[in-house]
């Protein structure tokens, strides 16, 4: 079963277009089979969606972020027994605009990583070159290591990885520009062989998806490999329709 899964960043503004979209998402994915969905909204639209989703639906509910520490005076942060109380069941961990932005370090993501599976959820790595400048697969192979040392093997059934190219990410300023299909692929196939290095023939069963600029158009060239587990779906993914058309486009065989 391939992902979709939704990065909605930090959108919608108001509860009122956070409610709207997240129910038309779960009415639009009630005749969906063979893709599974997750939403990850902003912190403070979970508690609205866990009603919405224990009523009339199927999708799994993620968060963006989550702190290493259970508790603590940790100023802003929030832990995974907090997530876990509105029905969260995957976290992103390692995007590369919180590695960018709030200067979140291999470390700190690794932190992140043991603590999310840790906690019995399902962590989402996101790891991704910020440019195909000379040496971007040896960026490329430290950022997964370093995460992956962080990772009990008992805990390998709940890790979701996203080879996640940061120049591939769309920019606010509405520039879309996906990696080719191609190229994914080779990308996918290194850290494939990372996890197996690490973790045997248990890591095959790990889901690796592609994300990054992926939309309604773009999708069915990646969703043709069968080395890809599915997408992170950031900007398109505020669109329930376009969201929906690329949950469907990954799910046919
Ligand atoms: P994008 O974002 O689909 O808007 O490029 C993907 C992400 O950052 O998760």
């Amino acid at each position: 079963m391939r992902y979709a899964i939704a990065n909605w960043k930090m959108n919608p503004r108001t509860r009122q277009e956070a409610v709207k979209i997240f129910s038309t998402v779960v009415s639009l994915a009630a005749s969906l089979k063979g893709a599974a969905l997750v939403v990850c909204p902003p912190y403070v639209w979970l508690p609205e969606f866990m009603g919405i989703r224990r009523a009339r639906g199927k999708i799994a509910l993620g968060a963006q972020d989550v702190f290493w520490a259970e508790e603590g005076a940790f100023t802003g942060e929030i832990s995974c027994t907090m997530l876990k109380n509105f029905g969260v069941k995957f976290v992103i961990v390692g995007h590369s605009e919180r590695r960018e932005h709030l200067v979140e370090s291999n470390a700190m993501v690794a932190k992140k990583l043991a603590a999310v599976l840790g906690a019995g959820l399902y962590a989402v790595l996101c790891v991704g070159e910020r440019d195909r400048k000379e040496a971007w697969q040896e960026f490329l192979k430290e950022e997964f290591i370093s995460a992956l040392e962080a990772i009990h093997p008992k805990n390998l059934a709940r890790l979701v990885v996203v080879y996640e190219p940061v120049w591939a990410i769309s920019t606010e300023a509405g520039e879309w520009r996906a990696d080719t299909p191609e190229d994914a692929r080779t990308s996918i196939i290194f850290l494939r062989r990372l996890l197996a290095d690490r973790f045997g023939v248990k890591a095959r069963a790990v889901p690796i998806l592609y994300g990054g600029s992926v939309n309604q158009s773009n999708i069915g060239g990646f969703a043709a490999l069968e080395e890809i587990s599915g997408a992170l779906v950031g900007h398109a993914s505020l669109d329930p329709v376009e969201f929906i058309d690329i949950a469907k486009i990954l799910s046919q065989p």
